[in-house]
């Protein structure tokens, strides 16, 4: 397993990460959580991607007990803060209050008495930036976050939590956590030219496109049994991939898989990891055999050809409007 620098920060994350969204606490059971983040140790990954909202706060206690015996030190664990965690006023969002107590929660979950990368989940459009960046700043002082990110911010919300991040002397932020993947490639026009820049690193999610890119949604079959498609937690979030135009398209990169020596799931996690301005690309997985597969994209190098090929077959279906970077306009 390859790492790399978080952007311009010092901080090394493994080139993949494993994230438990819709799996841990949910979708499938504890054993199998524990096997595939032991399998994800034992392929080298050291950087863990979870968040309070997850399974409603319970997928961080399922990661937690899966790390609790593995030295602390050799991991990377990020969470984040902004979904609701209750049903109050101030149970979500970007708030000092909420920040502060969302905090200690996430701690206590995942039993450590720090996180590595502590990311606003989304932008709060109903609070001062400059409140939200002092509670992380102070959460950085108090040594209970290491790093500072944000996930799905557009480039104005990063450049504008850079300027203020300067003039008040606070850390700044180091990365963004974005939906990165072949067929969803918003953040190319503007995110990443600025993050780039200013040397803010990318941690990409779904980069197989929550399973769609593995091939294994057949265009006119019903969905495998037991995958994200069926899974009433999941069906949701994967629906608007499962068009007959994309489902095609996704079985003809097949051959380019096969010539390269890679599954279809590898060429996507690879494909991801091809743009230098990507720190990690975060996996995500039902079962051990998925994280053995899916790691092995590490080191892979794609070659211009074979870039070429996939953006000939995908390029219709390929979603690149940066204004599908949102967050809700007032808190959920
Ligand atoms: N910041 C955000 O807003 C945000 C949003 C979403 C996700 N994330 C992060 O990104 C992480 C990964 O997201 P994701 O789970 O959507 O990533 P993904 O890697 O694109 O999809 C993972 C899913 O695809 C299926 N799969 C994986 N490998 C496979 C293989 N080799 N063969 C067949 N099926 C395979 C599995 O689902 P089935 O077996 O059930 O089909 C697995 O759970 C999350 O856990 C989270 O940490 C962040």
């Amino acid at each position: 397993m390859e790492h790399r620098r978080l952007g311009r920060s010092g901080l090394k994350i493994s080139e993949i990460a494993y994230g438990n969204w819709i799996t841990h606490g949910s979708q499938v059971e504890e054993d199998a959580a524990r096997a595939c983040v032991a399998t994800a140790l034992d392929e080298g990954i050291t950087t863990f991607d979870t968040a309070d909202v997850y399974a409603g706060t319970r997928a961080e206690e399922v990661v937690g007990r899966a790390l609790a015996g593995v030295r602390r030190e050799s991991v990377e664990i990020c969470t984040k803060v902004y979904w609701p965690t209750g049903k109050g006023p101030n149970d979500s969002g970007l708030s000092r209050k909420h920040i502060m107590e969302a905090v200690a929660g996430s701690l206590r979950r995942l039993q450590t008495d720090h996180i590595d990368l502590y990311q606003a989940h989304r932008y709060d459009h109903e609070t001062p930036l400059e409140e939200t960046l002092r509670a992380f700043e102070d959460l950085v002082r108090q040594g209970k976050v290491l790093y500072i990110g944000v996930s799905e911010w557009r480039a104005a919300e990063i450049g504008d939590a850079l300027r203020i991040a300067d003039q008040m002397g606070f850390d700044r932020i180091v990365s963004n956590q974005p939906q990165y993947n072949m067929l969803w490639r918003v953040i190319e026009t503007e995110v990443i030219p600025l993050c780039a820049k200013e040397g803010i690193g990318q941690i990409a999610w779904s980069p197989i496109a929550q399973g769609v890119l593995t091939g294994k949604y057949r265009p006119g079959s019903p969905p495998p049994a037991g995958s994200r498609a069926t899974d009433p937690s999941g069906s949701g979030f994967i629906r608007h991939f499962l068009e007959e135009d994309v489902l095609t398209r996704v079985q003809q990169l097949a051959p380019i898989a096969a010539e390269a020596g890679l599954s279809l799931a590898q060429l996507a996690v690879a494909w991801t990891l091809q743009n230098p301005s990507v720190s990690a690309a975060i996996i995500g997985a039902t079962r051990p055999e998925q994280v053995r597969e899916n790691a092995k994209a590490s080191g892979v190098r794609l070659s211009d050809s074979v870039l070429r090929r996939i953006d000939e077959i995908l390029g219709p279906v390929v979603v690149r409007d940066p204004a599908r970077t949102t967050s809700p306009p007032r808190r959920p």
